[in-house]
């Protein structure tokens, strides 16, 4: 179970508890919402980028999309969107994709490794950042951005 620690940030203890923290802020996001995932390698981004799909009841698997930029999935309660940007060199490689398209676009865009093209995301976004605590504990922190609104629907207090 996620523990909260203050008002935006949370202390997960699995890789179980990391997805279910974003499944229950999935809930609560709408159409044009961009989240940011950041943190170091093995940190959880995919983890929590896996729990975010499980909570717009997107069924199968979610693989990283390192090779690919882009996965997109329809099947959702909002279609979602799941950049890597790890292997983009230049901005052109973006350009042809269309990134603007979904920044925002038109259900959830999710971003990992935004910081090699950082110039493209929009003002308004919530930043999510995971940092290793120790073997399996992440502390994760929410930072909305640009009037974001965080909604952390049916979140008992100080559990999730
Ligand atoms: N509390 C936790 N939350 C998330 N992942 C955890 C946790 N505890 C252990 N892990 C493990 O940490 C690893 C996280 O891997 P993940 O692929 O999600 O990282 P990532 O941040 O996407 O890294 P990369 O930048 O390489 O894609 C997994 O092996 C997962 O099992
Ligand atoms: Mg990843």
């Amino acid at each position: 179970m996620a523990v909260r620690q203050a008002e935006n940030r949370w202390l997960t203890s699995s890789p179980e508890d990391t997805r279910a923290l974003a499944a229950r802020l999935a809930l609560g996001l709408t159409a044009g919402a961009v989240l940011v995932l950041r943190g170091d390698l093995g940190a959880g981004k995919s983890e929590f980028a896996r729990g975010l799909a499980r909570g717009l009841d997107i069924k199968g698997p979610v693989p990283s999309p390192t090779f690919t930029i882009l996965n997109v999935y329809d099947e959702g309660r909002l279609p979602l969107y799941h950049f890597d940007w790890y292997r983009v060199e230049d901005a052109e490689e973006l350009e042809e994709l269309g990134v603007s398209d979904y920044l925002p676009g038109d259900g959830v865009t999710l971003v990992e490794w935004a910081e090699r093209a950082e110039e493209y995301l929009p003002a308004r976004r919530l930043e999510v950042t995971l940092i290793p605590r120790g073997d399996t504990e992440r502390e994760i922190a929410l930072k909305p951005l640009g009037g974001f609104t965080l909604r952390m629907d049916g979140t008992e207090e100080g559990q999730c």
